[in-house]
């Protein structure tokens, strides 16, 4: 019997571990309409989806955000482990003696926040020049680092994590830096606000790991606006901040996702709004495609149909060598819907 972490969970082993439940439904088996349990578990190094088929009363108080021991088998569907669960219960005060800890369950970003953190703030004083952004931007920053930090930058689509948010606007902003020096007519001040500041309403449109979910204000205002009243409340503090920088600014929070079709209100009409836009996209949609390819363990070199990405990816071999070519039979494996390539 082994206790280690989901990543490395092998099929046929039987498992003791501890996990925080992320959902749990009550389902009816086919056939027989018997209810069974279905959930979703997570801990630092991934997600797994589980079963119990032998529900006990005490089992039905289960919910999300939960943290639990349990005891299962590991099994095998459609190419991804699947938990059966034999015993389950939440965590006491026992197990936390004796060195269960939370953070074990909460996906993390790989990086140091510190040092992220750090590297964001010393960028604002070396790259900015026009200082009622500089003064802007360290003042939001300073009243928002704490969640700055750990915060994540969605719900799961990219960033998903503790620290995802930091991590994600460290990235864009590091690349608004070099592509400020690609285009003489950027005005790198303003593009490196725009992507310290683009999705800042994310802030409070999101609750924090490990429960990433939507506050009421994120479901009826959303982050593009959330994140231009905040800065607008924020500048107003800083006396005579300039009108037609204020009103850049804005417009860069209300471009960024660059189409009224993906929810932004206004397509970007200034270069450096362009540019964050594309960086933006770029930078959600790499994290994700490396999550995809991470999260994959079946035993093709072709992971399953991603309906974000529209497509299935192939995981090639590394230049380490610990992977390999594909088998022939496994070059004709298409796991994609009709019509999908
Ligand atoms: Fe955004
Ligand atoms: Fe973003």
């Amino acid at each position: 019997m082994n206790q280690k972490f989901i990543r490395d969970f092998e099929p046929d082993e039987t498992v003791v571990t501890f996990a925080l439940i992320r959902g749990i439904w009550t389902r009816a088996k086919r056939g027989t309409g018997e209810e069974f349990l279905a959930l979703e578990l997570q801990d630092r190094t991934g997600t797994v989806e589980a079963k119990i088929w032998e529900v006990e009363d005490a089992m039905r108080e289960l919910r999300s955000g939960d943290y639990v021991k349990i005891k299962a088998r590991v099994d095998e569907y459609r190419g991804m482990p699947q938990l059966i669960i034999e015993k389950i219960r939440k965590v006491t005060d026992a197990d936390r003696q004796q060195g269960f800890e939370e953070s074990d369950c909460v996906p993390s970003t790989p990086y140091n926040i510190d040092e992220m953190w750090e590297r964001l703030r010393m960028l604002v004083n070396r790259e900015v020049n026009d200082p009622f952004v500089v003064q802007l931007l360290n003042n939001v920053l300073e009243r928002t680092g704490d969640r700055f930090k750990c915060f994540p930058a969605a719900q799961e689509i990219h960033h998903g994590y503790r620290g995802g948010f930091l991590e994600h606007v460290l990235s864009v902003t590091e690349n608004c830096v070099y592509f400020a020096g690609r285009y003489p007519e950027v005005d790198k001040s303003l593009l490196v606000a725009g992507g310290i500041l683009h999705d800042i309403g994310k802030l409070e449109e999101l609750t924090p790991a490990p429960a990433v979910e939507y506050t009421l204000q994120g479901r009826l205002v959303g982050h593009i606006i959330l994140g231009r009243d905040l800065v607008r409340a924020e500048a107003a503090k800083i006396a005579n901040f300039p009108q037609q920088t204020l009103l850049l600014i804005e417009h860069m929070i209300l471009s960024h996702q660059g189409d009224y079709d993906w929810g932004s209100p206004k397509r970007p009409k200034i270069l450096e709004a362009l540019i964050l836009h594309y960086l933006d996209d770029l930078d959600a949609k790499a994290n994700h495609f490396q999550s995809v390819l991470r999260a994959h363990r079946g035993p093709g070199v072709f992971t399953n149909y991603d309906r974000i990405l529209g497509r299935v990816l192939y995981k090639r071999p590394s230049a380490s060598g610990e992977r390999r070519e594909p088998r022939d039979d496994e070059a004709i494996v298409d796991v994609s819907p009709p019509g999908e390539l």
